[in-house]
C-alpha cells in the first residue's frame, strides 16, 4: 500500500514502478516494473487497508469487525460509544456503519495510539467530524447518555457495566471483544447477573479461505485460527417484581417465581437467545 506522490517511486523485490505513471490514470490499471514485471494498480478496500495502516495497538480483524457491525445491528444514524481507540480500525468500520448522522464517541487512555487512531482514521476517510476521541479511561465513568450502541475492545469490559447500562437507551446494543475465555467468562456472569441485560450471546468467527485451482479445490493450509471473542446483550428496563409473590429464594426449588411450563418442552432461556 502507497501513497502517491509526483516524481517519486515504488521500489520492490521485482523492480521500480514510478508513481507518475498511475497519477492521474484510471484505478484498475496494469502498470510494468523496471523489470518488466507486471502489477495493477487498485485503491485499497477497508479490510485491506486495517491490516496495511500503521498500527498502535492490536487491531480487530477485519472478521470481527464486520461481525461486529452485524450483531452490534450498526445502523446509519446511530450513536455508539466506542472504547478503546487503539489503532483505529474498529472506530473506522462503526464510522462508515453510522454514516454521516451518525456518531462515534471512542474513549482511549493513551495518548499516542488516540493520535495513531485519528491519523489512520482520517487518512481513509478524511476529516470525520462525526468522530470524538476522548482521551481518558471508560473505566473510571461515561458522561454520555441516551447512546445505542457501546462496544468494547479494552481487557475488563465488565468494570463499564454501571456506567454503559446507565448510559445506553433501553433497547440498546452491548457489545465486547474479548481475546480469552476467562476474559469471556466473568463478562458473561456479570451481565447475567443484572437483570438490565438479556439475550446474552458469546461467539467466535472462523473464517477459513480456499485453494481454488484446476483439481486442487481444498482449504488453504493456513488460517488466521484465533483472534477473539465476541459477546454482546441487550439493554433492557428490569421487569418490576410481582406484587405480592415470595422472594426466588424462597420458591421450592429455587425458581425465579415463573409459572411451570405445562408442556414439559425445553424452553429457551434468556441465556440462549
Ligand atoms: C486492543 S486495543 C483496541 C484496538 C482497536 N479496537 C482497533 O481495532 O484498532 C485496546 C485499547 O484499549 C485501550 N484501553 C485500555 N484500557 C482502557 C480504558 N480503561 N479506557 C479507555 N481505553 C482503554 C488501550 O490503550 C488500547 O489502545
Amino acid at each position: 500500500m502507497i501513497t502517491l506522490q509526483r516524481g517519486h517511486a515504488f521500489h520492490f523485490h521485482r523492480g521500480i514502478v514510478s508513481h507518475d505513471l498511475l497519477i492521474g490514470e484510471s484505478e484498475g490499471i496494469t502498470v510494468r516494473a523496471t523489470s518488466g514485471a507486471t502489477l495493477v494498480a487498485l485503491r485499497p478496500t477497508f479490510a485491506e487497508y486495517v491490516l496495511k495502516m500503521k498500527r498502535g495497538a492490536q487491531v480487530v480483524y477485519p472478521k470481527d469487525i464486520a461481525m461486529i457491525l452485524l450483531h452490534g445491528d450498526i445502523h446509519p444514524g446511530a450513536i455508539v460509544l466506542e472504547a478503546g481507540a487503539g489503532s483505529g480500525a474498529l472506530t473506522l468500520g462503526l464510522l462508515r456503519a453510522v454514516g454521516p448522522e451518525g456518531r462515534v464517541l471512542t474513549y482511549e487512555i493513551r495518548e499516542d495510539f488516540a493520535a495513531v487512531a485519528r491519523a489512520n482514521v482520517e487518512a481513509f476517510l478524511g476529516k470525520a467530524e462525526n468522530l470524538e476521541i476522548k482521551l481518558g479511561s471508560v473505566y473510571e465513568a461515561i458522561e454520555e447518555t441516551d447512546l445505542d450502541r457501546v462496544i468494547l475492545d479494552l481487557p475488563e469490559p465488565w468494570r463499564v457495566l454501571p456506567a454503559a447500562r446507565t448510559a445506553l437507551r433501553p433497547g440498546g446494543i452491548f457489545v465486547a471483544y474479548l481475546p480469552t475465555v476467562l476474559q469471556v467468562h466473568t463478562l458473561v456472569e456479570e451481565l447475567r447477573a443484572d437483570p438490565s441485560w438479556t439475550l446474552v450471546s458469546t461467539f467466535e468467527a472462523l473464517v477459513r479461505p480456499w485453494h481454488v485451482e484446476g483439481r486442487s479445490v481444498r482449504p488453504e493450509h493456513r488460517m488466521v485460527a484465533h483472534t477473539g471473542f465476541i459477546t454482546s446483550a441487550r439493554r433492557v428496563v428490569p421487569p418490576a417484581p410481582a406484587a405480592g409473590r415470595p422472594p426466588a429464594d424462597d420458591v421450592p426449588g429455587g425458581g425465579a417465581g415463573e409459572p411451570e411450563d405445562p408442556s414439559g418442552e425445553e424452553k429457551l432461556s434468556n441465556e440462549d437467545g
